[in-house]
């Protein structure tokens, strides 16, 4: 329960003291409070922080970011920053083995075993290079903009087809679309030129004109489509409704069929098929009618353009990373850039409502609509915000691009309620809804999660405060967020406050489960890393408690840039990180580690219990009454926290200690990086429920390695008595990790989620070039 709230409990109590004594005109005027006063709880979860939000440019006052690959979640798509864009996209399958709509490939699917598919190239404003690589067909997706004219200017796409090997010869449909939601004021209609293409209008482009053009080759069959489609997220449905069967030269084609179209307004959706045999070029060129244009973006001026703005980004990716002149080869510099691409070419553009859920709301209700600017963990299995990832984002992010990063920032600011609070997942629009199984889709407002992205300003702070101070722009924009900064402070220390003054804790644990071994704390984002085992309002989270020390210290920092008072930020930075208090809470003396505290016992099973109908299914059982103590018989990722957070003072004899565990294969340390979860720990690798694997009970997590590293180099700089020691693990751990990450990209085509501890295999969700494209960083040795 939070600190606020507790106080609005009192003025009701104390409310209803007075009306007892009170008159009953009196009596009435309190009960009308009551019931105002209700609807004010229940509307504060969805009542924005306030009217003066930090982005305060965007859509075409920000022409050159205007038009982007914003639609992460598809293979190939193009859109605006605008509530309701005119969106792009293509979908693509091979007539000879179509079965089924899934054999369409549209939305990032891992279900559709691509050998690999990543942006190899991406600068996150002006263009992009994509290598997708379908078993032996290499399809690339290139795009460049040209900026002129009024609404953010033009585009051209090039999609080509062409086999790896040299020995298909394959028939490809390549289906190419152009749709506007209902919502979007403004029309579409098909023209042809040579192929059928599109034009329209709308409020936020103009008169525009789509012209598809096959460059290299003949298009063996084309048809085209222009029809109703009732939302996004249902563009493939529509296509597979109005696919007709076709033999056509001893193939069976699925063509459309309604040639002639008839002009409706509710039409929304145009579609064309191409189908060829590959190789195939086609250009799809986008023209704005307020630009003038000596010549249109396509063959050999596109190949040019895209080459001019692909040096620029070598040159830039050399002078911003450096890895050239760290001596990595050109294959590890290779899979650098696409580790980068892949993150700065997933920036999404969302729109829409949150579900929420606060005590006071008797079912979830509408947060307000608001866009969302952000990168996504995984384009295929995570495409959508999710605030603890976007902190990690963004240190890349900021490293090539502040002012990407700031507006990143800026956006998830002004997601912020009146109460401070910023919900962790964010599912906004159709498309993304359409993603996510209901259960996972309601935030409640009494759930954090760690408040990364005061990392994410202290490593701007620290790496970039010249480029901050330089532009007025700049420091505005941190101006404008400061508020909302100290507000989000005062949520985390006022509504995870422990009982214990100093201390802190994750709320959201299911105290009352009988299924899980271990009630996971989703909100402190390490999912079902062991904890108490019986939550209680007792326990106190070392990880919190260092993320608030570290935020607290972060506001000082940004406040005495911006010349703000800052003495309670400073006061309780200091108190938090002092660390004769930090081991009377946390540290155990017995296993020499730090640890959470709460009321637990390791001897918990999950026990099989049979029914009458001789179904099974597994219960957790609990063999030994739990006890106050500290959970110290586990150790990872959490117990690193004070090191990993610089809580600990560089003359503690606490890092030796730490320095040896980390080094012990037996405990944390492999070739491929640190482990979540110490091998010695009882729920190390063990199932949470029936059906929930480990998560973070053992893989590596790069994410974790990263802080680690930036913290051995931390510790390693001067001359602190374990300096020469942070050295050594520095070295070792940032090489153990390069070379693997980079081995399974080799191996597998792909980032990965988190890493096998024994085998170093990528493991989870994939491509995942969220946090672990921090690899770059590492290698480019910028914390
Ligand atoms: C590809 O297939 C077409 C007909 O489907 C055939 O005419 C052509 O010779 C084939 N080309 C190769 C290189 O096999
Ligand atoms: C417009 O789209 C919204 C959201 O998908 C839907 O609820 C509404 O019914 C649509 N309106 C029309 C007129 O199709
Ligand atoms: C494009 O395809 C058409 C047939 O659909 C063909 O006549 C034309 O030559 C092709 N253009 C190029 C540049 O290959
Ligand atoms: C955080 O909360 C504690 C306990 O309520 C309080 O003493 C401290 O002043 C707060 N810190 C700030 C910066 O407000
Ligand atoms: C290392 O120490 C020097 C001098 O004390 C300081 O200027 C520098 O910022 C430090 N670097 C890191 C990474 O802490
Ligand atoms: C990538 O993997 C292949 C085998 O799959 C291997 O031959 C090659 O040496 C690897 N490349 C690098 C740079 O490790």
């Amino acid at each position: 329960m939070s600190v606020n709230v507790e106080r609005y409990h009192q003025n009701e109590n104390s409310s209803f003291i007075c009306s007892v004594r009170a008159f009953v005109p009196a009596f009435c005027l309190v009960v009308a409070f009551c019931i105002g006063y209700k609807g004010y709880l229940e509307t504060r979860i969805n009542t924005p922080f306030d009217k003066l939000k930090v982005v305060h440019k965007t859509s075409l006052s920000v022409p050159d970011r205007y038009w982007g690959s914003y639609r992460p979640y598809v293979y190939f798509g193009m859109k605006t920053r605008d509530p309701y864009s005119l969106v792009t996209g293509m979908m693509w399958y091979y007539p000879s083995k179509i079965q089924k709509g899934e054999d369409i490939r549209h939305w990032c699917e891992q279900n559709d075993y691509l050998k690999g598919y990543t942006w190899t190239e991406h600068d996150g404003r002006n263009f992009g290079i994509q290598i997708i690589n379908d078993d032996d067909i290499k399809i690339t997706t290139s795009f460049v903009k040209k900026l002129h004219g009024n609404f953010g200017g033009d585009w051209t796409a090039r999609i080509s087809f062409n086999s790896a090997n040299k020995i298909v010869n394959e028939t490809v449909s390549l289906l190419l679309y152009t749709a506007i939601e209902n919502q979007t004021v403004g029309y579409i209609k098909p023209k042809r030129y040579g192929i059928m293409s599109a034009t329209g209008y709308t409020e936020g482009l103009g008169e525009f004109r789509i012209k598809i053009k096959n460059i290299t080759q003949s298009v063996i069959h084309e048809s085209y489509l222009f029809t109703k489609c009732s939302s996004l997220n249902v563009i493939k449905e529509t296509i597979l409704n109005n696919f007709h069967l076709l033999h056509f030269n001893r193939e069976r084609l699925f063509v459309f069929t309604k040639n002639l179209y008839s002009i409706n307004s509710e039409s929304n959706l145009i579609v064309t098929q191409l189908i060829f045999k590959i190789p195939f070029d086609v250009d799809v060129i986008f023209e704005s009618s307020s630009a003038f244009r000596q010549e249109t973006l396509t063959g050999d001026l596109y190949t040019a353009e895209l080459n001019k703005n692909k040096k620029l980004f070598n040159d830039n990716f050399e002078k911003t990373f450096k890895l050239d002149s760290k001596k990595f080869n050109m294959d590890e510099i290779k899979f650098a850039k696409a580790a980068f691409s892949n993150l700065i070419g997933g920036i999404g553009y969302f729109y829409g409502a949150s579900q929420v859920l606060s005590k006071y709301t008797s079912s979830p209700v509408p947060y307000w609509k608001a866009p969302l600017y952000t990168a996504v963990p995984s384009r295929s299995f995570f495409p959508r915000g999710f605030l603890w990832d976007e902190g990690f984002h963004g240190l890349v992010i900021a490293v090539w691009d502040l002012d990407i990063e700031l507006d990143i920032i800026s956006h998830w600011f002004d997601l912020m309620n009146v109460e401070g609070w910023i919900p962790r997942e964010q599912i906004l629009g159709a498309e993304a809804l359409s993603r996510v199984p209901s259960e996972f889709v309601t935030q409640i407002n009494t759930n954090a999660n760690p408040p990364v992205f005061f990392l994410t300003l202290s490593f701007i702070l620290q790496n970039f405060e010249e480029q901050l101070i330089e532009q007025s722009s700049r420091l505005e924009t941190l101006d404008r967020l400061y508020n909302r900064l100290v507000a989000w402070f005062d949520w985390f220390n006022n509504t995870q406050i422990g009982i214990i003054p100093g201390t802190y804790r994750w709320r959201g644990r299911d105290s009352n489960t009988n299924k899980e071994l271990n009630p996971k704390t989703l909100t402190s984002g390490f999912d079902d890393y062991p904890r108490a085992s019986h939550p209680t309002d007792e326990e106190m989270h070392l990880d919190l408690r260092c993320w608030i020390a570290y935020s607290a210290a972060t506001i000082v920092k940004v406040s005495k840039l911006l010349n703000k008072p800052y003495s309670r930020f400073a006061e309780t930075a200091l108190y938090l990180s002092d660390n004769f208090l930090l081991d009377q809470h946390h540290w155990s003396e017995t296993h020499e580690l730090y640890a959470d505290y709460g009321l637990h016992t390791d001897e918990i099973i999950l026990f099989n219990i049979h029914d009458k109908n001789a179904n099974h299914h597994m219960e957790r059982k609990v063999l030994k009454s739990p006890v106050f103590r500290l959970v110290d018989s586990t150790f990872g990722y959490n117990s690193l926290f004070p090191f990993i957070l610089h809580l600990l003072d560089p003359e503690s004899p606490k890092l030796e200690i730490i320095f040896k565990k980390l080094r012990d294969p037996k405990l944390l340390w492999t070739d491929f990086g640190i482990r979540s979860l110490s091998k010695n720990s009882p729920l190390y690798m063990k199932y949470n429920t029936e059906y929930d694997p480990p998560y973070w009970r053992g893989s590596i997590w790069i994410n974790i390695n990263y802080l680690i590293i930036k913290s051995l180099k931390y510790y390693s700089n001067g001359s602190g008595p374990y300096s020469t020691k942070a050295k050594i693990l520095y070295q070792e751990l940032r090489k153990n990790i390069i070379t693997n990450v980079f081995k399974e990209y080799n191996r597998t085509g792909y980032l990965w989620e988190h890493y096998n501890d024994i085998t170093g295999h990528g493991e989870g969700s994939r491509p995942f070039t969220g946090w672990t494209s921090l690899v770059l960083l590492i290698m480019g040795e910028i914390f």
